[in-house]
């Protein structure tokens, strides 16, 4: 078993300059994939809308949703370090809901650290969740619960205004207490800067190779999202050519009478003159 990374190896792994692989993804199987795999986290995201319930965007996500998954990982990866995702509304509205959604995550899913969009707009929101004692990791660049105001899953930073705001926002971060910065879909320049003035883990996804480690998406990386895979992630294997080839195999053998074979059958244990009575006596009641 390995044994469950704390905050503080993340911020030793930084230190000697080795790199966090994290993944997100939703439930207790492809949890314990992960833990096999040697993932150093997991973040049980918000994307869930889209991969899992087949929204949009991951606006319509709700606590409930968020909670019930996220005990789903944490049954599957015990002993990975995990990140439950603040979904949209759960921090907006007061820095009382912020503390209160953040303590459900910790006490109702067991989780190490939870993860919330934005910057100077949420400081005050970081600061209460981490003055209450939890572990908070920013989110900024491209955050897909605003999208709407960004008109659509755009790179964000790629010009010097645009990447004069992330900057300003990855110092409120840093400044309200979270522990752990998030870039995405941002240029690499915009994310070495950040890395190299920053004095907490910074990690990236489309944000290039200059920073403390990387995130992708189970459903990218594993080929199992059809309906758009972002310019940024690598597809390691195709689970979706995988899943559809083997229900194809699987529709064709029941209808060809070849599923299930002798090895896929229960026997009967006993006398079979015994179950030929019982057969014959049954038939009776059927006839009345
Ligand atoms: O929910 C999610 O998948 C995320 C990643 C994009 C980091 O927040």
């Amino acid at each position: 078993m390995p044994k469950k990374k704390s905050i503080l190896d993340l911020y030793k792994m930084k230190e000697v300059g080795e790199k966090a692989a994290w993944i997100v993804l939703y439930d207790s199987c492809y949890a314990s994939y992960a833990e096999e795999a040697g993932l150093d986290m997991i973040l049980c995201g918000d994307s869930m809308g889209m991969i899992v319930y087949g929204y949009d965007g991951t606006v319509p996500v709700t606590m409930d949703m968020s909670i019930a998954h996220c005990q789903g990982v944490r049954r599957g990866a015990p002993n990975t370090y995990l990140i439950g995702d603040l979904p949209f509304g759960s921090y907006h509205t007061s820095t009382e809901d912020a503390v209160k959604n953040a303590i459900r995550f910790y006490k109702e899913a067991d989780v190490d650290a939870v993860k919330l969009e934005g910057g100077i707009a949420v400081a005050d929101k970081i600061k209460a969740i981490t003055q209450a004692g939890m572990v908070v990791f920013g989110h900024i660049g491209l955050t897909p619960q605003s999208s709407a105001s960004m008109g659509g899953f755009k790179a964000q930073g790629r010009t010097v205004e645009s990447a004069r705001a992330i900057i300003e926002d990855a110092i409120a971060v840093y400044n309200s207490g979270a522990k752990v910065l998030l870039l995405e879909g941002v240029p690499e320049e915009v994310c070495a800067y950040i890395h190299k003035m920053l004095p907490i883990p910074v990690y990236g996804i489309g944000a290039g190779i200059q920073c403390d480690g990387q995130v992708i998406l189970a459903a990218d990386s594993l080929g199992m999202y059809k309906n758009f895979t972002p310019k940024f992630a690598k597809k390691y294997v195709d689970i979706a050519a995988l899943a559809t080839q083997g229900m194809k195999e699987y529709v064709k053998e029941v209808k060809e009478n070849v599923f299930p074979s002798p090895a896929h059958k229960y026997k009967i244990s006993g006398d079979k003159e015994e179950f030929d009575k019982l057969f014959s006596e049954m038939e009776q009641y059927f006839k009345k």
